[in-house]
């Protein structure tokens, strides 16, 4: 496990102006994973095979509804459901629709638009089985990137749209979204389950409605409002505005695990940096304020090889044998991430590859050591991309208002925190 480089911590003023205590976190110390193979395919094992019954609709997103089992497929213009077999049971035409994004989105209080729409195709930027509400959250491109609910039993049935800008709005930009409880409605409640998406910065559309999309928020699963939205507090990352063109943020997947949220992604090493590393960041669960945002370098080298653009990943649980290698039991989390080499100072992968597993107990402890070592007065808060760093004082962090945050409150994802 090798230092990267230093930590963090900082009070972005120009993010969150409203705010009583501006404060986030960031940390730049990478670990390596505990197991590494190199990826391998097979093609002996085809059990079921489901081709699109419209040529040229590409399939961009699956998600299995483990319940039933059933299978939803987002494709251009099109949603499937499949049945365990990989037989369709039912599809849905979801475009091409008139749109235009230049129009404001299709909300009732925004008055009709006088630029001409035409046929636009909807791309699926996201699907999510929302299981306490039996719902399929599928995304589309359309109309500034809105989603919709569909029943999980017959995908012809949907909710009427909100029509909140939510997702990505065109083809290549990249969204992540799953759904992982939120902040308490008071303490000591349940959480409630909300959807946390991730969306990278688009050109397309006037930017007063980019703008409603920020980088990564956490939403209410019955309008997609914003889960926590008040005068102090707002669950929402977003990137500084002079920067959302120039540092462009790839995310490739995100999951809640024991009281965080997290997102994978890839981006440049720093925004006057032309590198481009692989990167996971959280929030904890219960925050209602994003305060607890912290991100870390995610590396995957083997020998002087750095695999250093993550492809995919997954969050699942070992096996008996894997558990027994990884020494953790058979039921704690492990992120299973394949990751690329990249070509110079590209996005673009070459075709070496590597599987790289993490097991969750010691990402914890990686982001509880990176907030420590800034505690000791090591490193500085950020990143530049979200807010200008700030050298790590020892002990405390003062804010813009003079406050202070101890190392105890971060860590106790300043739940009690005023
Ligand atoms: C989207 O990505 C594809 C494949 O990488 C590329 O060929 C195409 O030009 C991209 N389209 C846009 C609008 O950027
Ligand atoms: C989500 O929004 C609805 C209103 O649209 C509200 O009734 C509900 O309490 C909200 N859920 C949470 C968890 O805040």
């Amino acid at each position: 496990m090798a230092a990267q480089s230093a930590s963090s911590l900082q009070l972005p003023s120009s993010l969150f102006p409203r705010l009583l205590l501006p404060v986030l976190l960031l940390f730049l110390l990478g670990f390596e994973p505990t197991v590494l193979g190199i990826a391998r395919t097979t093609s002996g094992d085809v059990v079921g095979t489901f081709e699109s019954p419209h040529p040229g609709s590409k399939f961009e997103h699956l998600t299995v509804n483990k319940q039933k089992p059933t299978l939803y497929v987002g494709a251009v213009n099109y949603l499937y459901s499949l049945y365990g077999d990989l037989s369709l049971w039912q599809e849905v035409k979801t475009g091409p629709q008139k749109d235009n994004p230049d129009c404001p989105p299709p909300m009732v209080q925004f008055t009709e638009c006088v630029h001409t729409k035409k046929d636009m195709d909807s791309y699926n930027k996201a699907l999510v089985v929302d299981y306490k509400n039996q719902r399929l959250i599928a995304c589309s491109s359309l109309f500034h990137g809105f989603c919709e609910k569909r029943n999980l039993d017959d995908i012809s049935q949907r909710d009427t749209p909100s029509y909140q800008p939510v997702v990505a709005n065109n083809k290549n930009s990249s969204t992540v979204a799953y759904i992982a409880p939120g902040p308490p409605k008071e303490p000591g409640q349940v959480q409630p389950d909300v959807l946390y998406v991730s969306v990278s910065w688009t050109r397309v559309g006037q930017s007063i409605w980019r703008e409603r999309v920020p980088a990564f928020a956490s939403r209410n699963l019955t309008d997609f409002n914003l889960a926590i939205r008040n005068q102090f507090r707002q669950t929402v990352i977003k990137i500084e505005v002079q920067q959302r063109e120039s540092f462009p943020v790839s995310y490739i997947y995100g999951f809640g695990s024991e009281g965080f949220s997290y997102m994978i992604t890839i981006q440049k090493r720093s925004a006057q940096s032309e590198e481009y590393i692989s990167k996971i960041f959280r929030v904890c669960q219960r925050d209602e304020n994003f305060y607890s945002y912290v991100e870390v370098e995610l590396k995957c080298s083997k020998g002087a090889t750095n695999y250093n653009l993550v492809q995919a990943a997954y969050l699942g649980r070992p096996g008996k044998n894997l558990a027994r290698q990884l020494k953790i039991p058979t039921t704690e989390d492990v992120l299973f991430t394949v990751f690329s080499k990249g070509h110079d100072s590209s996005q673009n992968p070459t075709a070496e590859s590597a599987l790289c597993m993490y097991p969750m107990r010691k990402v914890r402890r990686i982001f509880t050591e990176n907030i420590q070592k800034c505690f000791s007065g090591i490193g500085n808060t950020g990143p530049d991309h979200i807010a200008k760093p700030v050298q790590c004082l020892k002990n405390t962090v003062s804010t813009e208002n003079r406050k202070r945050v101890t190392v105890e409150e971060v860590l106790s994802c300043f739940v009690d925190y005023q």
